[in-house]
């Protein structure tokens, strides 16, 4: 314990630690660990943000992928998938009804549905933009060339999300088919970063075959690259690919994992994630309370909610928007929690 303890310490101090340390860190984790990490994490995020929540209005544009991921419900070779693409004019209703009810962060996330192409995107994005000129939108499309995402940064694109998914190089080979690469995946971070993009980097927590040196990793990765954004939540099983039988991840290693984060970065926007809500009634408070300071509410029509499934059991799916953002203000009240209206850009203290 007194190790584990003095490596907290540390980690508080100097915002890094090495690679065994990581592991260290990850392998003895307890009760107590997990509370005085929730407790340093909560401080660090009370000094920047307050008790603000930031919500980003989730806008799940297409279902519709090219990759075969073994763990993603929306992997081309899941023809149980009913896929759907939502038209321009459908994208800027989820928008307005988001605007009315307080988002200024619109995030447009789609599988990599070829028929997304640059131009289709950025007339969209500049549609988006001109109706409302003083919200942020986040893209998260999945892996695109440089010159993409060039283009779709100079239409009006603010922040991109690309969780890396691990930064376990073998293991990466374990969660995805052979056409996919982990050098190609780190390069759009790269690319994404450099354009000027706000860049989020994330993975999932208890997926199959990780190990504490793979979690080390994704630490030692997030604490070079310092993401604005960083996209975490437990591995949940969908009965329609490779990983059906795989054990879910669990709630408790991600919050500790939220509130190290916290620590290492401490400006980073961190969400409580809905596949955190969906592993634990309660994901969602407990994420916030280790660390967490940013919720994305599903803002889709209500028709496709379903479709979009990555994992099995999805909360708020049959909620309209309304309903679910009045009632995460509730739960956050209760916590001591308030969200707020406008944009959330990070904000990076000397
Ligand atoms: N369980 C949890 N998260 C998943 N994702 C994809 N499939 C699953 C699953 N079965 C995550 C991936 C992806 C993000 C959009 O959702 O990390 O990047």
């Amino acid at each position: 314990m007194e190790k584990l303890l003095s490596l907290i310490d540390s980690l508080e101090e100097r915002h890094a630690l090495s690679l065994t340390e990581y592991e260290y860190l990850i392998d003895n984790r307890c009760p107590e660990a997990a509370r005085l990490l929730a407790r340093k994490a909560s401080v660090l995020r009370r000094r920047i943000y307050g008790n603000t929540i930031y919500v980003r209005g989730l806008i799940e544009i297409s279902n519709v992928c090219r990759n075969d991921c073994f763990y993603c419900g929306i992997r081309k070779s899941n023809r149980d998938c009913d896929r759907y693409r939502l038209s321009p004019g459908q994208i800027l209703e989820c928008c307005k009804e988001g605007y009315s009810l307080g988002f200024r962060t619109f995030v447009l996330q789609s599988g990599e549905d070829p028929l997304l192409t640059d131009d289709a995107l950025c007339d969209i994005l500049r549609a988006v933009k001109k109706q409302h000129p003083d919200c942020a939108v986040t893209l998260s499309l999945g892996e695109r060339s440089r010159g993409s995402y060039q283009k779709l940064f100079d239409a009006g694109a603010d922040r991109y999300l690309l969780r890396h998914e691990t930064a376990g190089k073998e293991h990466y080979r374990k969660l995805h088919p052979p056409d996919m690469s982990y050098d190609h995946r780190m390069q759009c971070l790269q690319d994404l970063r450099s354009i000027g993009y706000q860049t989020g980097c994330g993975f999932m927590t208890g997926s199959p075959y990780q190990t504490a040196s793979d979690l080390a990793r994704d630490l030692k990765f997030i604490e070079t690259f310092q993401p604005d954004m960083c996209g975490i939540g437990p591995f949940i099983p969908h009965k329609s690919t490779p990983f059906s039988h795989m054990p879910p991840g669990d709630a408790a290693l991600t919050c500790y994992l939220l509130s190290v984060i916290r620590l290492i970065y401490p400006p980073v926007l961190l969400p409580a994630t809905t596949a955190l809500g969906t592993i634990a009634p309660d994901g969602r408070e407990k994420g916030i309370l280790a660390g967490a300071n940013v919720l994305m509410p599903n803002l889709s029509p209500v028709s496709v909610r379903k479709k979009y499934e990555l994992y099995n059991n999805k909360i708020c799916t049959g909620d309209e928007s309304a309903q679910c953002r009045e009632q995460l203000a509730k739960r956050m009240e209760a916590i001591g929690y308030e969200i707020i209206t406008g944009r959330g850009d990070i904000i990076k203290t000397a």
